[in-house]
């Protein structure tokens, strides 16, 4: 995996950005697979900014994004969908067919799983994807379990999930108890993944992410499967991963 630590929140976006942008001028029409959550906001941001300064052009892109709360329509404050047109879709000319967000309503669970699959394979597979990583390790709402599911799937997910979702919402009763995610196996297929964590909070588990094996406990660790993984932290998040080396296995 190749690592690169930065200062701050803006360096991450910075050089997330770099990496998009690179991607979308090498192939105008590629997938990305994109994330939620507070980290990539300020990615999106810069992504933004790019787009008004003339360095990208999103008319030929195509997106698929990691995973929906299970329970919340698209049109509701908290649901991904919101968050996705909030903090990046309606501000640049992306084409609305072009983006794929799980249906967080749908009625047949299983049909719909395998219809993301189908559309992310008809497309040609996703050339970048963007990750988070939970404080307990988890990708998309892959959760650290006895065993992973590899395809998109509905996801229960945890305790220290829920409670960390919980600062969205005002009513602590209406955060969502279930997700419907990527598996770490869709996650893998893409072609190139950039993970990015900020702050204290994921300074453990990145660390546990360089430091322990493969694991079911950790999710993220299946990353080190793939050839092709840039895992971007700011001093905090980065503060315990002892080595200034670039390359870490
Ligand atoms: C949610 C998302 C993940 C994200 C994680 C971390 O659980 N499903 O994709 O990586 O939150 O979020 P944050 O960036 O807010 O720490």
């Amino acid at each position: 995996m190749q690592y690169i630590k930065v200062d701050n929140g803006t360096s991450i976006a910075q050089t997330a950005v770099d990496m998009i942008v690179q991607a979308i001028q090498q192939k105008p029409h590629c997938v990305l697979g994109l994330a939620t959550g507070s980290t990539p906001i300020a990615t999106y941001k810069e992504l933004i900014k790019r787009y008004e300064q003339g360095n990208v052009d999103f008319s030929q892109v195509t997106t698929f994004n990691l995973d929906e709360y299970y329970g919340l329509a698209a049109s509701h404050p908290q649901s991904y969908h919101t968050y996705m047109y909030h903090h990046l879709f309606k501000h640049i000319n992306i084409k609305k067919q072009n983006i794929h967000i799980l249906d967080g309503t749908t009625k047949q669970i299983e049909k719909h799983c395998e219809q993301y699959e189908n559309k992310i394979k008809a497309c040609g597979g996703i050339d970048l994807q963007l990750l988070g990583i939970g404080r307990n390790g988890h990708i998309g709402f892959n959760e650290p379990a006895e065993q992973l599911q590899p395809r998109t799937h509905l996801a229960r997910l945890s305790k220290e999930t829920v409670q960390a979702n919980s600062r969205f919402f005002t009513n602590k009763k209406d955060v969502p108890q279930y997700a419907i995610t990527m598996g770490v196996r869709t996650i893998l297929a893409a072609k190139k993944i950039v993970l990015l964590a900020e702050g204290h909070d994921k300074a453990e588990i990145i660390e546990k992410l360089f430091q322990t094996g493969i694991t079911t406990d950790i999710p993220a660790s299946f990353l080190r499967l793939h050839h092709d993984v840039t895992v971007i932290v700011d001093e905090r998040a980065g503060s315990k991963v002892n080595t200034a080396a670039k390359e870490l296995r």
